[in-house]
This record gives structure tokens, C-alpha cells and sequence, in this order.
């Protein structure tokens, strides 16, 4: 813990812009699998990190209190009020189990930044990874890096971000990357160069990711890899494990306790660190604007 603080930033000015504006829907933009150049500077790459966004077909659909097509709107507005690089969404796009509706609600949503941005999307336990594909497709295009996994690898300035497929089984709570797509990782981080690496996937690392081990047993010894960020329990949360950072992303749809904020991230991430700022949109407003500084191990 002791290469991280905490800050409270002043909160931006956030947003004016109505997303009715948008018009139609595009695909999202970028280009998926292999080494991609997303828009970057050339020392710090700004990018939007969520999760769990939960949209079902109708913008009716609601949970605790939460409605998830609202608070995509409000978190997209935010986004769009002063652009990142790109976003990165870390699994359970959709409500349930998955659904066409879904997904093109999802898009619709989505829409206005990845006009202008590349999104990137992992899957999460509640996607139904061909229906998803299959809406995004021309964006997260299928890269058959490993076989029936959705794999991505970005290049993004001084970063080097990998997406990594955890869905094991639709709307079941355990994940798991699998020995195919270990076998590919191990061998790409032996491969590719020393850029600082991170990993983004869903399900959380020795809870629901039933192969943990293994990755770990990658990952810990490749001074590489500096962070693993993902999703699935609905909880903003920074921890360390033999030097790597996980970094739990809140969920953009709706929380599991009222202690935690429903939003998004701003992540600035350089070759020695990385700093999180939480965007709440709902739940538990307390750390709203909060800076989280990391430096990456060595
Ligand atoms: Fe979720």
C-alpha cells in the first residue's frame, strides 16, 4: 500500500451536453487484435474505465433503485464533456443473461463516444459473448487470437492494455480465462516488449476467477504486467498482490450495498504509474472526485 494515496480533486465541471444530439449509431470504431495504436500523448494516456454497465433492451429496466440506461447517459455525458483516449469496459455490458436488445441498446448508448473514440469491451458472465460480438462487430471484431475467447491487445501510448475473455458460463457467477488462452498470454508476454502492461478482464481475481492461480503464476513473476483491472463485484476497490495492483472497477449500472458509488473512472496512465479518479453517478457519493495515485513496481 505504500506506493498509493489518496487525493480529493476538485470535481470538473461536468457536462451540458444532451447525448439526443447524437443521431444515429455507428459501430464502434476501433480496430481489435493485435498491437493497436489508440489515440494517445505520447507520455500519458487518459482513458475511461467502466463496468458492469447492466443495460437491458428497454430503458425501462431497473434494480435497487437504479435505472442502467440512465446512468450510461449520465456517464457518457461526462465522458464526452471532456474526451479521454479511448474507454475500456470491463464485462457485463448487458442485463441478465444477454440479449440482441441489449446490445443494440448498449450501442445506442455508446454511440456518441465511439465516433469519436475507440471503446474496447471484455465480457462479462451476464454477456452472451456471440450476441454481444455480433453487435459490435466492425469494433470488438472477433481476432481469433484464441479460439471462441474474445481477445484484444492495445497499444495505447506508454501502455500496453490487454482484454482478456473470463465468461465461463452466461449468467453464472464463476469466470475463467482457460488453458488456451493462459498458453496464449504466457507466450505473448514472453514475446512482446517491456512497455507496462495492463491486464483488464471481469470477474474478480480469488474470488469468482476459478483459475487465479494460474494467472498469477503468469503474471507475478512478468515485471511487465503492473495491474490487472476488472469488475464483477460492484465495488471500487484498489489491492495489491505480490506487487501487482488489482484494481476493482465500481459498477456504471447499479450497486450490491449502498456503500459503494455507482460511476465510472478516469484513468492517467503513464510507464511508472497510474492515477484513478472515481466519476460517481449515484450510490454512495463520498469518494465522488477522489484521486488514487499508483506507481507501478519496478
Ligand atoms: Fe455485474
Amino acid at each position: 500500500m505504500s506506493d498509493r494515496f489518496e487525493r480529493q480533486v476538485s470535481r470538473r465541471q461536468l457536462l451540458t451536453w444532451g447525448l439526443a444530439v447524437a443521431g444515429g449509431v455507428v459501430g464502434l470504431r476501433p480496430r481489435a487484435g493485435g498491437a493497436e495504436n489508440a489515440k494517445a500523448s505520447k507520455d500519458v494516456a487518459r482513458w475511461a474505465l467502466l463496468s458492469d454497465t447492466h443495460i437491458a433492451a428497454s430503458p425501462k429496466n431497473h434494480f435497487r433503485g437504479f435505472y442502467p440506461h440512465l446512468n450510461l447517459r449520465k456517464v457518457t455525458a461526462e465522458i464526452a464533456a471532456d474526451l479521454p483516449d479511448g474507454l475500456v469496459v470491463t464485462g457485463d455490458i448487458a442485463r441478465s443473461r444477454g440479449s440482441q436488445g441489449a446490445y443494440e441498446s448498449a450501442k445506442a448508448l455508446l454511440a456518441p463516444l465511439a465516433q469519436q473514440r475507440p471503446i474496447y469491451l471484455a465480457v462479462g458472465n451476464h454477456d452472451n459473448r456471440q450476441d454481444l460480438l455480433h453487435a459490435f462487430q466492425g469494433a470488438n471484431a472477433d481476432t481469433e487470437i484464441v479460439k471462441d475467447k474474445h481477445v484484444l491487445t492495445v497499444m495505447a501510448g506508454p501502455v500496453r492494455m490487454i482484454i482478456l475473455d473470463t465468461l465461463l458460463y452466461v449468467n453464472m457467477f464463476p469466470g475463467m480465462l482457460g488453458r488456451p488462452q493462459r498458453t496464449w498470454l504466457e507466450t505473448y508476454l514472453r514475446l512482446c516488449d517491456d512497455t507496462p502492461t495492463i491486464l483488464f478482464l471481469h470477474h474478480t481475481p480469488r474470488a469468482d476467477l476459478l483459475d487465479t492461480r494460474r494467472l498469477f503464476e503468469i503474471i507475478g513473476p512478468c515485471k511487465k504486467v503492473k495491474a490487472v483491472v476488472y469488475g464483477h463485484s460492484h465495488k471500487y476497490e484498489f489491492r495489491e498482490a505480490d506487487g501487482l495492483q488489482l484494481i476493482n472497477l465500481p459498477a456504471s449500472g447499479y450497486n450490491f450495498t449502498s456503500a459503494q458509488p455507482v460511476g465510472w473512472v478516469e484513468a492517467k496512465l503513464t510507464r511508472e504509474s497510474g492515477e484513478f479518479i472515481l466519476h460517481a453517478v449515484g450510490g454512495n457519493p463520498k469518494r465522488d472526485g477522489r484521486s488514487t495515485m499508483i506507481r507501478w513496481r519496478a
